[in-house]
């Protein structure tokens, strides 16, 4: 190959290539006209990859923007966990970002109300460590078997191909749960002004462990240094439509003119012992845990600073799962965080293949050896060359490490049961403390009850009472202001 700065064209294969934009043909005269033949190996090769380049679009979060960054340890949290990464002041990791919308395709547009889902990577000395949060604190179901179905209810109907109101409430008037995080979806940050300034919560509480089997309950938050900044639903449904990829832009833009933006990161601890008097499920994605019994510790910062070169190979290629994390930090009984660790798994082998963990922004930094996982599409680290492939070989031998990540702490002994949470009224009561701070925000419900409305246009009336009914479970005020607002919609007003 010649210098850097002027490659000699190629084949894939490596062979010089003729001119790209030559098509071999038996011309027709001086006409324009000819046949193109089957020989012609480079024509062929550049239709045919054009053909194969896309990989599915992830079935959900598929719009996102992403950066490289690093996580710096600011407090000690070694009373808590002795994850390598977390184990002293100043230590520093690379990690990759990604934030994205969740029910829009990979071309929709950024500034729509929506949760923003939080994937960040961590390159450790003991693997990868992903955290894969959301911007609102609480999630909208707590039975995992029913995510596809939330998700779908949020996405185009199946037979008219658009989004569809009357599906949205169906879903929730009937999977009542979600009440809290609706009320925060149609709350002020139900639209970012940018992703620079947004929160990450893991929603799920997880674990800070240690080699002598110490733990302690975390939920875990990152918080923009610069503040949060919202966007109203006017602005944002004009740069909807005239500036689609505002907030990929917006992130792009400041990290190449070396704006970082940063986020402390930040725990809530729980002890064991806590966890019979907590005022509410930890194992319930659905609640938040109140900050004056479970006050924020911090335990770094993390900042973003260098765009990807390449979209698709850093991002679009990038597989995050709750699954992977480092000894010293676990996973809880949440059953929907649960559910979590198998389906990223299995969502990454099918959109990126058996072997994404050999792709650049998948690869662990440090020594992989797992030479169960071999073969497969893409292979490119050796495979192991001759090494067994097979469990309990004595030819190859291998050294094990003592503190490995076991997955449970608490002592379990029962039976398997078929089981769904059912709602109760405590199910509204952190929904309805939510709504008292929106009444006190400055027009806060005025803009609540107006990013709800545009939602009831073209819902039948007896789903519209229901989702009324629905509110005034919250507040009894609302159903109310609710109807007085449609009613003024409708007349113009
Ligand atoms: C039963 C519950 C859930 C299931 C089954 C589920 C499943 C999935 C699947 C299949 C993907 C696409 C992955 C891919 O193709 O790369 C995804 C993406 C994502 N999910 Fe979930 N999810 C659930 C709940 C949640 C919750 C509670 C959160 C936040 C706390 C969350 C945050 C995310 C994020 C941030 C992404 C995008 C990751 C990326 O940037 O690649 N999900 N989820």
């Amino acid at each position: 190959m010649t210098s850097v700065e002027t490659p000699l064209s190629t084949l894939a294969n490596g062979q010089p290539s003729e001119r790209p934009g030559c098509v071999q043909q038996v011309r027709y005269g001086h006409s324009n006209g000819g046949l193109a033949v089957l020989s012609d190996v480079q024509t062929v090769e550049i239709l045919a990859h054009f053909a194969r380049e896309r990989i599915p679009e992830r079935s959900v979060h598929a719009k996102a923007a992403g950066a490289f960054g690093e996580f710096e340890v600011t407090d000690d949290v070694s009373d808590l966990t002795d994850a390598k990464f977390l184990s002293r002041i100043g230590k520093k990791t690379k990690l990759l970002t990604r934030i994205s919308t969740v029910g829009g395709e990979k071309g929709s547009s950024d500034t729509v109300r929506d949760v923003r889902g939080w994937a960040t990577k961590l390159y450790t000395e003991e693997g990868i460590q992903d955290f894969v949060f959301n911007d609102l604190p609480v999630f909208f179901i707590r039975d995992p078997i029913k995510f596809p179905s939330m998700n779908r209810s949020h996405k185009r109907h199946p037979r008219t191909n658009v989004p569809d109101n009357a599906m949205f409430w169906d879903f929730h008037v009937n999977n009542p749960e979600g009440i809290h995080a609706l009320m925060h979806l149609f709350g002020q940050r139900g639209i970012p002004a940018s992703l620079r300034h947004i929160n990450g919560f893991s929603v799920h509480t997880y674990t800070l462990n240690k080699a002598d089997g110490s733990y302690v309950y975390v939920k875990w938050h990152f918080r923009p240094e610069d503040g949060i900044k919202t966007m109203d639903s006017d602005t944002a449904v004009h740069l909807a439509g005239t500036e689609p990829d505002y907030h990929v832009k917006d992130l792009f833009n400041a990290i190449e003119n070396d704006d970082y933006p940063s986020w402390a990161v930040c725990i809530q601890v729980m002890t064991p012992d806590q966890v019979k008097d907590a005022p509410i499920d930890i194992f319930d994605d659905t609640y938040t845990w109140p900050f004056d019994k479970y006050p924020l510790r911090r335990v770094g910062r993390m900042t973003l600073t260098q765009n990807p070169n390449n979209y698709f190979q850093d991002v679009e290629q990038a597989c995050f799962s709750p699954s992977n994390m480092v000894p010293g930090i676990g996973p809880s009984a949440d059953p929907v965080l649960q559910a979590r660790m198998f389906s990223y798994p299995d969502a990454h082998r099918y959109r990126v293949g058996p072997n994404y963990f050999q792709l650049p922004p998948n690869k662990p930094t440090n020594k992989v050896y797992a030479p169960f996982v071999r073969d497969g599409p893409g292979t490119m680290n050796g495979n192991y060359g001759g090494d067994p492939d097979y469990i309990f070989s004595e030819l190859r031998p291998v050294s094990f490490s003592k503190r490995v990540q076991v997955p449970t702490h608490e002592h379990w002994n029962g039976q398997v049961e078929a089981f769904s949470t059912s709602v109760t009224d405590n199910d509204f009561v952190q929904a309805r403390q939510l709504w008292h701070i929106i009444c006190k925000e400055k027009n806060g419900k005025n803009q609540f009850l107006r990013n709800i409305l545009p939602t009831l246009h073209g819902v039948p009336t007896r789903l519209r009472s229901q989702v009324f009914e629905y509110f005034g479970r919250v507040d009894a005020e609302l159903p109310k202001l609710l109807e007085q607002g449609l009613a003024q919609e409708m007349n113009g007003n």
